[in-house]
């Protein structure tokens, strides 16, 4: 399989801000990590991040027929963005939701995401772990 690991707004800052939440290593670090992890299982992965909504959308409806799974943090864009929920609704690939934190346990605004119920599943609160765990539900 083929996925995509898609990060949106603000995750670029991963391993320097907030790291009592999100932990302390970069972004490239844990996609260097994913990449090896979805080597060894006979998997092939593309990674993109971006602060612009507009990006993402472009980018999932790209991986339509390229890419057999999306692993999708949206970061802050997951508690507002209609426009990412009909990107992800009007194609055929599954993507699968990622939070590193416990949004639940944490402010009132991050209790709601509005990509869940367009989303195949959602993985949260196990730090770099989430992005393991969905990437792994492609293939279990
Ligand atoms: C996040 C949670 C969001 O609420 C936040 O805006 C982020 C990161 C997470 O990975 O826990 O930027 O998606």
């Amino acid at each position: 399989m083929k996925f995509l690991v898609l990060n949106g707004v603000n995750l670029n800052l991963t391993g320097r801000r907030e790291r009592d939440v999100y932990g302390g290593e970069s972004l490239d670090g844990i996609n260097a990590e994913l990449a090896a992890f979805a080597a060894a299982h006979g998997h092939e992965v593309d990674f993109f991040q971006s602060n612009l909504e507009g990006e993402i959308c472009t980018a999932i409806q790209k991986a339509e027929g390229t890419y057999d799974g999306i692993i999708l943090n949206a970061g802050a864009f997951s508690h507002y963005s209609y426009a990412i929920r009909d990107a992800i609704a009007a194609v055929k690939v599954p993507v699968a939701e990622v939070h590193m934190s416990n949004v639940h346990a944490r402010e009132e605004f991050r209790h709601v995401s509005v990509l869940t119920e367009v989303c195949r599943g959602e993985v949260l609160g196990f730090g770099k772990h989430s992005y393991f765990l969905a990437m792994e539900s492609f293939w279990l």
